[in-house]
């Protein structure tokens, strides 16, 4: 737990509350946010809320070190990682299509083993068994277990900027694209309110020309109709998962914003028609990837595993290995950063 003088108290409800933080802590406009306790058996962890002036408040988690304060990157809280170790090997037992007992048979350990890894409490000796028999990195997963690992932070000075909102118990991530000598912009995906994406355009005076999906799961097209009511642009999606009203594009198409190249991959697995797009002309390479990878994850394969996880390796994992991954979920992180530390990949 934190050592300083707490930011919180207990509400009447049992459920911990919050002041608000300092301005330079705030999210974005609209929003502002709070730190509580997320967990008091947990004690390594923090749990916070946005708080839209209107919406009611939305539990985020914030995974916190043991003494540690809040850290701030670009004015807002360092987003948790996606997922957790346990998260990371429930997700590699689907599938492989293991259950607790195979995989205990296949890593010689007991399937009570296994099923504690699976809720993120399983010993380092159990990690490192079950580890090879789900194709993961040993070291990578136990150093995740351990919350030893966090991407680097990277900015960019223009061009670029992420908002995450808060949607349900989670957050999700939108971006938008811009060329700075043009002020033309594209947004990727909606969040689960526009409003702070919408307010940036505003604030910085670009012009949106179209809306790129990375997939059409509900909270990535949340708010869509809120960028299109401001701005009637076109949406684009893959042609292998269509919404109604959108453009679709194959694999490889190629899009130019004044400066900027960009181009795209198909890299489904997560869903049917998942899309990463490509981005070169910024202060570093950009993949927007969706919910195909997470810092230390990647998306559920729920349409292919291994579909997902061969596009992961073949064509994200590919690109250069500065290149920055802004992925749906989570942190921003680079391709050099997951072939050493996500667990599905480094081996
Ligand atoms: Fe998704």
């Amino acid at each position: 737990m934190p050592t300083s003088k707490p930011r919180w108290a207990a509400c009447p409800k049992g459920e911990a509350t919050a002041q608000p933080l300092p301005s330079a802590a705030r999210a974005r406009p609209g929003c502002s946010l709070e730190i509580v306790p997320y967990n008091r058996f947990l004690r390594s962890r923090l749990h916070g809320r946005l708080v839209s002036g209107r919406g009611p408040c939305r539990p985020v988690r914030f995974a916190l070190a043991p003494g540690a304060s809040p850290r701030f990157l670009a004015g807002m809280v360092q987003l948790p990682l996606e997922d957790n170790a346990g998260d990371v090997i429930g997700k590699a037992m689907r599938g492989a299509d293991l259950g607790d007992t195979a995989l205990g048979r296949r890593a010689g350990v007991e399937p009570e083993a296994v099923q504690a890894a699976r809720k993120n409490l399983g010993d380092e000796a159990t990690l490192r068994a079950i580890a090879g028999p789900l194709g993961l990195g040993a070291e990578a997963l136990v150093a995740m277990a351990r919350g030893a690992w966090y991407p680097r932070a990277v900015t960019f000075p223009d061009g670029f900027a992420m908002i995450t909102t808060a949607f349900d118990d989670m957050t999700v991530n939108a971006y938008l694209v811009w060329d700075p000598a043009t002020r033309r912009a594209l947004a990727f995906d909606t969040g689960a309110t526009a409003a702070p994406l919408l307010a940036l355009l505003r604030e910085r005076a670009l012009r949106l020309e179209a809306v790129l999906l990375t997939h059409t799961h509900r909270d990535h097209i949340a708010d869509l109709v809120s960028i299109l009511r401001e701005h009637p642009v076109p949406v684009w999606t893959s042609e292998r998962e269509t919404i109604a009203g959108a453009r679709t594009f194959a694999e490889g198409h190629a899009i130019e914003l004044g400066a900027l190249r960009l181009r795209t991959l198909s890299t489904w697995g997560h869903t049917r028609g998942g899309a990463t797009y490509v981005v070169d002309g910024l202060a570093h390479p950009l993949a927007i990837v969706g919910d195909s990878l997470f810092a230390s994850s990647m998306g559920g394969g729920l349409e292919s595993y291994a579909e997902a996880w061969r596009n992961n390796r073949e064509k994200i994992l590919r690109l250069p290995p500065s290149t920055v991954l802004a992925c749906g979920h989570g942190p921003l992180t680079t391709v050099g950063e997951e072939l050493a530390h996500n667990p599905f990949f480094a081996q």
